[in-house]
């Protein structure tokens, strides 16, 4: 092969690997994408990027937040919760614009004690506004492995998945005037903090701090959004919704495994259920 074949074929193939990149893009190194918000040492980067720990002791938490801000996108993180009595801790992991009428999609994970089950609360706020509580208990032990949590926001809906299975959809339902997180570009947030007086039996189970310090691990990150999906002609996500297989598999979490539904909670709204609850069961 002459030399200036040889020199294109080079260029071919890293203008390959290069629009693999930009199709993948963001297969997330915790380095690049992420910055400390809190916490000193006790959050920690490791592997060359590929694994953070946040901990919790007696004096602080620790938290993190992305570079970046997102509009729409579909976004994973494997996490593997506290092990042990996490009872009194709390790791919350969600996306969030800034400012008093701003936008939020919350997973939150409330430890308990040793053997009984963590709680996931999910939350979503439109224009400052949420009150939208689910939660769920795990088919699985959180702590004994990592598993993926991710939130596809489109303009259509809101879907959080637990190991790629819809636990909950929230619909974009503009057209009967409940407002829809969509012009707010958001971070994603991490945090692992003691919340003893409220989170484990509403408060009534206390941190035990002879088990600190506690850890929760993250790896795979990936974020895939309009702009990094530049060169794909569409993505999934983007209109993704529930086929049958899902709305079946929501519907199983959501019978099985679902302790607090906001939108069956007549007494905490004895003017009436929001809005969206009227109109979609799920
Ligand atoms: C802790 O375990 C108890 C007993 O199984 C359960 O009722 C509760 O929902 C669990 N979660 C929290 C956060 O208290």
């Amino acid at each position: 092969m002459s030399s200036s074949s040889e020199i294109s074929m080079v260029l071919v193939v890293s203008l390959f690997v290069t629009s693999l990149m930009a199709m993948t893009a963001s297969a997330g190194n915790f380095y690049q994408d992420f910055d400390i918000t809190f916490g000193g040492e006790r959050a920690k980067i490791l592997n060359g990027g590929q694994l953070l720990t946040l901990n919790l002791d007696k004096f602080s938490g620790s938290g993190f937040k992305s570079k970046n801000e997102y509009l729409f996108g579909r976004i994973d993180m494997q996490i593997k919760l506290v092990s042990g009595n996490s009872a009194g801790t709390v790791t919350a992991y969600y996306l969030s614009s800034e400012g008093p009428t701003h936008d939020e999609i919350d997973f939150e994970f409330l430890g308990n004690l040793s053997g009984d089950p963590y709680t996931l609360h999910t939350n979503v706020f439109s224009q400052g506004k949420g009150n939208r509580e689910q939660q769920f208990h795990l088919w699985f032990d959180p702590t004994k492995a990592f598993h993926t949590y991710s939130i596809v926001w489109n303009s259509q809906r809101i879907i959080f998945l637990v190991d790629n299975i819809p636990i909950r959809v929230f619909h974009n339902l503009e057209t009967i005037g409940v407002p829809f997180p969509k012009s707010q570009p958001m971070r994603i947030y991490s945090s692992l903090w003691n919340a003893d007086d409220w989170a484990t039996r509403g408060g009534l189970v206390k941190t035990d701090w002879t088990q600190a310090p506690f850890t929760a691990s993250y790896r795979n990150f990936q974020a895939s959004t309009t702009s990094t999906n530049s060169l794909t002609e569409q993505s999934a996500w983007q209109t993704q919704g529930l086929d049958a297989a899902g709305r079946n598999r929501l519907r199983w979490v959501q019978q099985k495994f679902m302790v607090y539904n906001y939108c069956s909670d007549v007494k905490r709204f004895p003017q009436g259920l929001p809005t969206e609850c009227r109109r979609s069961r799920f």
